[in-house]
């Protein structure tokens, strides 16, 4: 068992400070927001993850895992110190990096025991633990010896608990055995392979890694755009395509693109750090190219449907970014909503989490409604932005029933067609034929 700090409660510090706390170790996380920490305390968690308030509560109740807003209190004894802040995106797209380096100063003024071990859990361009090194060093009050480690984090949202305990990969990134042994040891519980390596090859591992998914992602919507045009099925392609284990069936889910905290900001990032050593990452850049395109993908199926979306009124079936998530960091819906005002469309969105955050981001122009249903009264359109399985379980009538003309265009292939053309339902999706009956006349 170690005695551990985790700086930042976000999303990721959260998600790991209450998992180490889990498998046995003593965790406090830090947060400067006195609100948050009151809340946390309680075990009230200030993001939406599925599992994460029991296992807030639990080990609470154990004594295992502690909150506060002393840097001096969660450092003075840590064996190991996690630095899970967030890194922004600046507006030319590299990663801001000022709350890294407050970390850092506040871990210096603070620190007590000789060789303790700051873990960098935030994702940062390649070179940033040096620059950490470099922070700790230039702030120490006192000479105590201390390493620096990557150990970048994979979660997704959603399932970010389950990940924790069924990663495939932990990666550790040291410049000595003595401290690169100590953080597997930390790790050991969770019985995932761990892969150490020196610190850039880890930092490089992260966005290497999401920005080959987020590449999956962009070619498969490609390759769909080109299905309609030929005639083709992209759950099909996808499938076989899959079966080859060089392959891989995942990340082959075509749709309107990707969004949330990591894919956008890091495909950009990496891009920027490419740049920074005069590298021109072309596919990644043709990777974003896309997936901007492919996010507005309903809005230009409905122009090409109706000629004009004025007077339209559409009902927004999803608002967060993915299922079972509040996030609308960089949700598809956002630029959805406006294009629909712009054109002059009447929105009516629907959400079963992520209506409050939605509020924030959305353009004031559109409306919210309490269920699918009232979302769809009397509709001209309903687009289908998320998957949440409220949505995708909908039994096809209900947009006959409650739409003027049951007009649907789906961003995420929730229906089978062969269910669909039971159902007297016009209907477009990614990447497969569409369904076209007599409901509405142009
Ligand atoms: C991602 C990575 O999976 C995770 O390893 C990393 O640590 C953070 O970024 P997350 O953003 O939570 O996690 O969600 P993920 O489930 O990976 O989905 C990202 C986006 O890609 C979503 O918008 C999703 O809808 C989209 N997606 C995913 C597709 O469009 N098609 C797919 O086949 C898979």
């Amino acid at each position: 068992m170690k005695k551990i700090a985790v700086v930042g409660t976000g999303y990721v510090g959260l998600v790991t400070g209450v998992c180490l706390s889990d498998i046995g170790h003593d965790v406090t996380c830090v947060d400067i927001d006195e609100q948050k920490v009151e809340k946390m305390k309680k075990g009230i968690s200030p993001i939406y993850e599925p599992g994460l308030d029991e296992l807030m509560k639990k080990n609470i109740k154990n004594g295992r895992l502690h909150f506060t807003t002393s840097h001096k209190e969660a450092f003075k004894d840590a064996e190991v110190i996690y630095i899970a802040v967030g890194t922004p995106q600046k507006e030319d797209g590299s990663a801001d990096l000022q709350f890294v380096e407050q970390a850092a100063k506040d871990i210096a003024e603070n620190i007590e025991r000789d060789g303790v071990v700051v873990v960098t859990k935030s994702t940062v361009p390649v070179g940033t633990n040096d620059k950490v090194r470099t922070w700790i060093k230039q702030h120490l009050k006192k000479d105590i010896h201390f390493d620096v480690v990557s150990n970048p984090e994979f979660l997704r949202e959603g399932s970010a608990i389950y990940d924790t305990f069924h990663g495939d990969r932990i990666v550790i990134g040291a410049d000595n055995e003595r401290a690169a042994s100590i953080i597997e040891e930390v790790n050991k519980p969770f019985g995932i392979p761990i892969f150490k390596t020196d610190i850039h090859s880890a930092e490089m591992i992260k966005y290497a890694s999401n920005a080959f998914l987020a590449t999956k992602i962009s070619f498969i919507n490609e390759i769909a755009n080109i299905c309609e045009k030929v005639g083709a099925n992209i759950e099909d392609v996808a499938y076989g395509m899959g079966l080859d284990t060089r392959i891989g069936p995942q990340f082959l889910r075509a749709g309107i693109g990707y969004g949330g905290s990591c894919f956008p900001k890091d495909t950009k990032a990496l891009v920027q750090i490419a740049g920074d050593v005069d590298h021109k990452f072309d596919l990644l850049e043709a990777v974003i190219n896309v997936n901007n395109k492919q996010q507005v993908k309903l809005v230009e199926k409905a122009r090409n449907r109706f000629g004009s979306l004025q007077g339209k009124k559409v009902a927004l079936l999803g608002l967060a970014f993915k299922p079972n998530t509040d996030d609308m960091r960089e949700a598809a819906s956002i630029v959805i909503a406006k294009e629909l005002v712009k054109d002059g469309a009447f929105v009516v969105a629907y959400d079963p989490i992520a209506m409050e955050n939605a509020k924030c981001v959305i353009d004031d122009e559109i409306m919210y409604a309490n269920s699918i249903e009232e979302a769809l009264r009397d509709a001209d359109i309903a687009m289908i932005v998320t998957e949440w399985d409220e949505i995708k379980n909908l039994p096809l009538d209900t947009f006959v029933r409650f739409m003027k003309t049951p007009v649907v265009f789906d961003g995420r292939n929730c229906y089978a067609l062969e269910e669909v053309a039971k159902h007297n339902v016009e209907y477009h999706s990614i990447g497969r034929e569409s369904i076209l009956r007599n409901v509405v006349s142009i």
